[in-house]
Parts: C-alpha cells; structure tokens; sequence
C-alpha cells in the first residue's frame, strides 16, 4: 500500500465522543492511511503536561460517521502507527439504572458486545500482506479495559470533585437506533450498567493491537427502561454531552498527565500476543 511517512508522533491516544469533537489547542492535523483505508478523521496532535497526545475524533469533526459506519480498524491502527500506546476513549452512553443519569461518569471494568455488522478484529485469516503465517490470533479480552488506565481516569475524575462510579458493563448496541423498552429492561435485568454503540469493537481492536485502553462513559440520558418519558433522542445526547464536555475535557487531561509512560507500562494489555504469531506487522 502507498503509505506516506507520517512524521508526527504521540504516545497517547484520545477519541472523542458525540459532541467532542476538538480536544488540544495549537493542533498539528495530518492524514494518516492505514491498510485498512481511512480514519474517521485526521490526527490532532498536541501535548498535554508534556505528553504528546493525538486526538482522533470518532465520528469524524462534523459527525458524519453514524457508530455502525466508523471504521474502528483504521482508527486504532493509526493511532499505534504513529506510536501511541494508551488509548482514553470517552463516549456517550444511556443509563441502565435509575441512579445512573445524566451527567454521571461511569468507568467500567466489562463489557457486553451485542454489535452484529463490524469489523471487530485484524486477525482475520488472510494474510496481509503476503505472507506465509496464518493470520489466526485469539486474544483474552477478560478483562477489556486498562486497569493502570482506569486508574489514572478514576483518580483524574475524583481531583476535579466529579465522583466517578468505579466500574460497571457498558453493554454496545448496533445502533443506530436507540434499544426498546424491553430491549432496556434486559440489559438491566442482566445487570449491565450503561448502554452504548461505540465501545465495541474499539476494545477488542486495542487489545488485538497491544495498546492500553481505557472506557470513559459519559451518561448522556436514562435509556428507554428506566425512564418513564419519551425515549431517547439524539438531541437529548448531544445536549446533555456539550453541557459535560468542559469537565470531560479537564478530567481527560489530568488523566492523560497521570498515566504512565509508555515504556512503564506492566499491565496485561502489553503482554495480549505474547508468544503468539500473528501474520501481520504490527505498526
Ligand atoms: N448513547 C447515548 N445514549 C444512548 C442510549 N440510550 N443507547 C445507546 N447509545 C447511547
């Protein structure tokens, strides 16, 4: 593939949600390809407290990209290309539980995938490109997010006085309609936590590409369920996120300052391929 030299380079990623669509000031913007084609946008590089972060807005700058449309592979992918290593991935999710509303910043430790058209993994069997290993890798996805990330995310929330709930199962729906009441009534008989449509397959993708990620849920509205009004709406979503996303802001930059450096990093997220050949050069 006619890949350019991208010379920019980041050790953290950061992808913003609906309604954050900008995230560092004095921002350099660069394409960067992938064998897997586009991102959802440029790369926005800038530092924070020292670290060069990239930002990647998930659903491009002017949310054209719809959840069941973003290209997750490309995204992650360039975001390692140009070497970042942790990934922060706030979103915009429905509350499952009443005491979940909006405003409320859940960090989960699970994660439920009801997904059905995306493309989840790189490991797909073809080798790309030729090549003589089978391009066949299972990793653990146990325990889909970052612990050492979680962390940083946790403490980053608690210094700007936003008590974060510690942990919880962010179940991902298609999309891109918003669930049923019976649909909302499962998941929270099933005890999962908060609804979104974009977590999936961006966990497992990182996971597959080695890179810590972190889930940041942001709880836009109470899903169907567990309100007694109308139902969602996209509306509502955005409104709620834009009235929250001066403090996500600031609690993504102290949690960007607070993780470790790249070259610290002992957590299982590093260790996913260990002993495994996987057919394909990672970036
Ligand atoms: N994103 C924001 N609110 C949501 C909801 N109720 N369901 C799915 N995704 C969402």
């Amino acid at each position: 593939s006619a890949q350019q030299a991208v010379t920019e380079h980041a050790e953290i990623g950061v992808i913003g949600g609906s309604g954050f669509y900008s995230f560092l000031e004095n921002v350099t913007e660069v394409e960067v390809p992938t064998p897997y084609g586009s991102p959802s946008d440029s790369l926005f590089f800038g530092e924070i407290a020292g670290r060069r972060v990239a930002f990647l807005p998930r659903h491009g700058r002017s949310h054209h990209l719809p959840p069941h449309r973003i290209n997750y592979r490309a995204n992650l992918w360039a975001l390692r290309s140009v070497g970042v290593r942790q990934v922060l991935a706030p979103c915009a999710v429905g509350g499952l539980r009443p005491e979940y509303g909006p405003g409320t910043l859940l960090v989960p430790d699970q994660l439920v995938d009801r997904t059905k058209s995306r493309a989840d993994t790189y490991y797909d069997g073809e080798p790309l490109p030729e090549g003589a290993v089978p391009n066949v890798v299972h990793v653990s996805l146990a325990d889909p997010y970052c612990p050492s990330g979680r962390s940083a995310a946790l403490a980053a929330a608690r210094g700007r006085e936003w008590e974060p709930v510690d942990g919880g199962t962010l179940v991902v729906i298609e999309g891109p309609r918003f669930g049923t009441r019976a649909e909302s009534r499962w998941h929270a008989a099933m005890g999962w936590s908060v609804v979104g449509m974009t977590g999936h397959p961006e966990a497992a993708l990182a996971r597959e590409l080695e890179l810590c990620y972190t889930s940041m849920t942001l709880v836009t509205d109470l899903d169907a369920g567990a309100e007694a009004g109308e139902g969602v709406s996209h509306e509502e979503v955005l409104k709620v996120f834009a009235a929250n996303v001066d403090r996500l802001r600031g609690v993504l930059f102290d949690a960007v300052a607070g993780l470790r450096a790249n070259e610290d990093r002992d957590c299982l997220c590093t260790k996913a391929l260990e002993g495994l050949e996987t057919g394909i050069e990672l970036p």
